[in-house]
């Protein structure tokens, strides 16, 4: 074997022994390099006479093309042992189960809404809205409340910055003269007027916060106006609607003497379970009465002519009673923690 026949089986040799790209680069140099040993053998060409030169330039060439073919190689399967390291490093159990897309819901005092105006639709209550930022007349001037009443002061009331005249609504009793306004345009050519039947669940606003105070808290008003509604028909509706809401029949239902600025007579609803941990204690769910005079007035109606009632309920108190829950602020954090379980 000549010693050009060796340098190639020294370089497969030495590319094969060569573990990583590094030293494989290395191994090159050595061969192939400017000063490598087939580069010296190129060189030494220039030497020799012409026929010579020929026959063993042919020679060497043959040989380098011999040794980039077995680099060219050794470099392929490099890279194929590296990219097969880094599949396994960085390999994934495509059979674990996926994180999925966790489903959303309902914000329990939106269930509560709903309901409530579900079962007063399926008597003929129809569903209505009024703005939050309020006139104060339809807040209060309209509502029978006068110039004096302490819940006008600034410290009950978020006013509006350099406006005097607007407000974030206190309850969503302003809706009623929205609505008795409404309905008296629409009902325009039509005597009697046809009865007003309207519920208006909604947020409203007072500065007040606690474990049981929240400066946002939701109200659902409920209108009924006729030639002949009266106070039965209050006690009936309302009673009828608590037991449907809490499912149960075991619910004792009591209207205490109250006063309103914009009803006459006037009573807070409180509702007692009959069974269960709050068994037995009253517990205060609404306000109601019949609507004043001067508030049917305000709404354009004749309180010669017609009566109805009024009433004022805190869903997030019945919200709170229906799922036993403790404090109303966990309502309004936003912790999923709390709200996934009403899912
Ligand atoms: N608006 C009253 C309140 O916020 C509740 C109420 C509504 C009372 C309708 C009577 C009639 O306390």
């Amino acid at each position: 074997m000549n010693n050009l026949d060796q340098l190639v089986i020294d370089a497969q040799a030495a590319f094969a022994s060569a573990n990583a790209a590094a030293a494989l680069e290395q191994a090159k140099a050595r061969f192939l390099g400017k000063n490598g040993l087939v580069t010296e053998q190129l060189k030494a060409l220039g030497g020799l006479a012409p026929e010579q030169k020929r026959e063993r330039g042919a020679e060497v060439n043959r040989v380098k093309a011999a040794i980039e073919t077995a680099l060219a190689e050794r470099r392929e399967a490099l890279r194929e042992v590296e990219l097969a390291a880094q599949l396994e490093a960085e390999a994934f159990d495509i059979t674990l189960p996926g994180r999925g897309a966790t489903p959303g819901g309902l914000h329990p005092v939106s269930r509560t809404l709903e309901r409530i105006e579900r079962l007063f639709q399926s008597i003929g209550f129809v569903s209505v809205d009024g703005p939050e930022i309020e006139t104060e007349w339809h807040n209060f001037t309209a509502l029978n409340t006068p110039e004096n009443h302490p819940a006008r002061s600034m410290h009950d009331t978020f006013f509006l910055e350099g406006r005097e005249d607007v407000l974030l609504r206190t309850h969503t009793s302003p809706v009623q003269i929205r609505a008795m306004l409404a309905h008296v345009e629409r009902t325009r050519d039509c005597d009697p007027m046809p009865d007003l039947r309207v519920i208006a669940p909604g947020r409203v606003y007072r500065v007040d916060s606690d474990a049981t105070h929240s400066p946002m808290f939701h109200q659902v008003e409920g209108l009924w106006v006729g030639e002949r509604v009266s106070f039965a028909d209050l006690k009936g509706v309302v009673t009828d609607f608590l037991r449907k809401f809490f499912e149960t029949e075991n619910l004792q239902v009591r209207f205490r003497p109250s006063f309103f600025p914009f009803t006459e007579p006037s009573a807070e609803i409180d509702v007692a379970f009959m069974g269960g941990k709050l068994k037995g204690r009253w517990l205060e769910v609404a306000g109601c009465g019949m609507v004043h005079p001067n508030v049917l007035r305000c709404g354009g109606i004749d309180p010669e002519r017609y009566t109805g009632f009024a009433f004022g309920f805190g869903p997030d108190r019945l919200t709170m009673l229906r799922y036993g829950v403790n404090d109303l602020r966990l309502f309004f954090e936003g912790d999923l923690r709390f709200l996934s379980q009403f899912r």
